[in-house]
This record gives structure tokens, C-alpha cells and sequence, in this order.
């Protein structure tokens, strides 16, 4: 009774930003992620007669309270699903290089997931694994698959059909993503409290629900036809539309900071002098930057001058998730 996956993080070129349903984590538009090779989670559970309760260890550190709360009620419904009522120790690594910031949600419910069920026993297939993964964390559901990954929202009240489907594998395109990491962070709101607020007050939602189903199908062409400029320019307006309703929102909030833009601006600055490179950036003020690989030594040089700019980390497309 006893399993341990990986499962790597993702970055949404098309965001999923908003919920129809709360507790079983529906979204309001289909979206769009590339899962990357540098940052992952490897989680082990053992699931045991003996503990009368779940016991999470994160990194090695005994995690209580608030904290280890999501992931307790998780693996409730991996109980509930196997009909099994028995508690595990959780022992979850977060390999990211640095003390960088950046949230693990995404590989963290992925792997969680793909270890809980497989140590209780279940044998789920990709897309109930899916389901099952995006009830913990929305994001996480399309770390199930490596590469170019749509999470389709569905129609269905159940969510029996709202999951991840792959739509390019890691190797169909070698693209690069750079996380730069901004030596001040602080999050003051969360990407899931952020969104609520978004979608209960801001008047700019409803644009971004308009736009949002357009962009995801010219993306999804761009990426099949490995058109570079394309994806890059609809991936840095989608960003830009999921930034600006945060605005828009009672009360106003943003996730950028100072350096955030520092970045934002350098990126377009290197376009103009003609170096095809795209920012996005999630529910944070740390940003990251598409390119491709025979320009990374000019693009990572110039993120590393920036002023407020910690470290850039390098990624390539990456795999789904994985038993150990
Ligand atoms: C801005 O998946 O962290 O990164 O479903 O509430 O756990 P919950 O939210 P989460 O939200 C991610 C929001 C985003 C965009 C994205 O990854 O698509």
C-alpha cells in the first residue's frame, strides 16, 4: 500500500482563471498549459493500519494546521473512491532549484494524486486520474501529461468531463522557458482567492470570458504548426487580459511587482531588436520567458541584468507524470 510518483510543474499559456464550481474545482474557459522539465515533485504515500490519522512531511518538515488541510481532504476522496477508510504517512519533495518562490500546486496534486491512487489500489487511466488530480488543484490536472496539454472545462455539472487532454507531446517542439525569480516576492493574494474575487467583482471578466475561447483555438494551430511568433503573441495577451481584470476587481489588486515589469518591458525591448522572446506570469509577480534555444545565451544574459532579478532557471518542455 505504498507508492511514489513525480510529476512535473506546468505553465498556462492560455490561463485557467475562474471557477463555475467551487468545490469540485470547474472552470469558467477551457485552457492551455506547457508542462516544464525543471521544476517537479516526487511524493510518496504509504497508507497504514497503525496511524490513526494522515501525516504530511513536506520536504521533511512535519506540515499541520492550514497547510496540510488541502492535501488531508484530497486523499478523502481518494478514500471515498476506493471504499477504503485507512490514513497514510505523505512524504512529498519539492525539487525546485532555489528557495525560489514559486508555487508547487500544480506538480504538487499531481503527484499526490498519481501516488495516493496507485498505493490504495485504484487503477485509474489518464483521464480519470485527471478528474480525480483537478479537484486538488485546477492547474494540476494538466500535469497528468507532458508537453502541449489542454484542460477542456466540460459541460457537465459532475465534472465527469472537464480534464486534461494532450494536444502536442514534449518532444513535438523544443521551445524553452525561462523562470526569472525576483529577489523581493511576496504573494499577497492567492491565485484562488484572487480569481473569486475576479469573477464575483470585476467588470473586465466578461471580456476575458469572450476572448479567452478565441485565443485557445488560434494557439492550439500555432503550436501544431510550430509558429513561434504566434504562440508568443497569444500567449503574452492572454496574460495580459487575465492581468487586467485583476484591476478591475473590488477591491483592485495586481500581482506585478516593480521588477515584474522591469521584465516585461526588457522582453519586448528584445523583440524590437529583433530576439523572438514572451512573457507570461501567473498569480505572481514572477515572470516567465518563451524563446527558443539558439537565442538562450543573449536571453538569459539579459534577464540576468535586470535590476531585482535573483536567478534564471531554464526549462524545456516536460513529461507527465511518472511511477518510481
Ligand atoms: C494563474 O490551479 O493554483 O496559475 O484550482 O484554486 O488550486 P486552484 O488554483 P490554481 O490556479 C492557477 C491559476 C494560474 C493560471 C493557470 O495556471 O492556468
Amino acid at each position: 500500500m505504498k507508492a511514489t510518483a513525480k510529476a512535473h510543474t506546468n505553465i498556462a499559456l492560455i490561463k485557467y482563471w475562474g471557477k463555475r464550481n467551487e468545490p469540485i474545482i470547474l472552470p469558467t474557459n477551457s485552457n492551455l498549459s506547457l508542462t516544464l522539465d525543471g521544476f517537479s515533485t516526487v511524493t510518496t504515500v504509504h497508507f497504514q493500519d497503525d496511524l490513526s490519522s494522515d501525516e504530511f512531511f513536506l520536504n521533511d518538515k512535519f506540515v499541520e494546521g492550514e497547510a496540510s488541510k488541502r492535501v488531508i481532504g484530497f486523499l478523502d476522496k481518494v478514500r471515498t473512491m476506493a471504499g477504503k477508510d485507512m490514513y497514510a504517512r505523505i512524504h512529498s519533495l519539492n525539487h525546485v532549484p532555489t528557495a525560489a518562490g514559486f508555487a508547487s500546486s500544480a506538480s504538487g496534486f499531481a503527484a499526490l494524486a498519481a501516488a495516493s491512487t496507485k498505493a490504495i489500489g485504484l487503477e485509474l487511466d489518464d483521464r480519470e486520474l485527471s478528474i480525480l488530480t483537478r479537484q486538488g488543484s485546477g492547474s494540476a490536472c494538466r500535469s497528468i501529461f507532458g508537453g502541449f496539454v489542454e484542460w477542456q472545462m466540460g459541460e457537465r455539472e459532475d465534472g465527469s468531463d472537464s480534464y486534461a487532454v494532450p494536444v502536442a507531446s514534449k518532444d513535438h517542439w523544443d521551445i524553452r522557458v525561462a523562470a526569472v525569480v525576483l529577489s523581493a516576492t511576496e504573494k499577497k493574494v492567492s491565485s484562488r482567492d484572487g480569481m473569486r474575487r475576479t469573477v464575483e467583482t470585476s467588470p473586465f471578466y466578461d471580456g476575458w470570458l469572450q476572448q479567452t475561447p478565441k485565443d485557445l483555438e488560434e494557439i492550439k494551430t500555432a503550436i501544431i504548426d510550430k509558429d513561434f511568433e504566434k504562440t508568443g503573441n497569444i500567449a503574452e495577451a492572454n496574460c495580459m487580459r487575465m492581468h487586467a481584470t485583476t484591476l478591475g476587481a473590488n477591491p483592485p489588486f495586481t500581482y506585478w511587482q516593480d521588477t515584474t515589469m522591469r521584465v516585461m518591458q526588457n522582453v519586448q525591448q528584445m523583440r524590437e531588436e529583433g530576439i523572438p522572446a514572451y512573457f507570461t506570469i501567473d498569480a505572481g509577480p514572477n515572470v516567465k520567458v518563451l524563446y527558443l534555444p539558439e537565442d538562450e545565451q543573449k536571453v538569459k544574459q539579459r534577464l540576468q541584468q535586470i535590476t531585482g532579478v535573483e536567478e534564471v532557471i531554464v526549462s524545456k518542455p516536460g513529461k507527465g507524470i511518472s511511477y518510481l
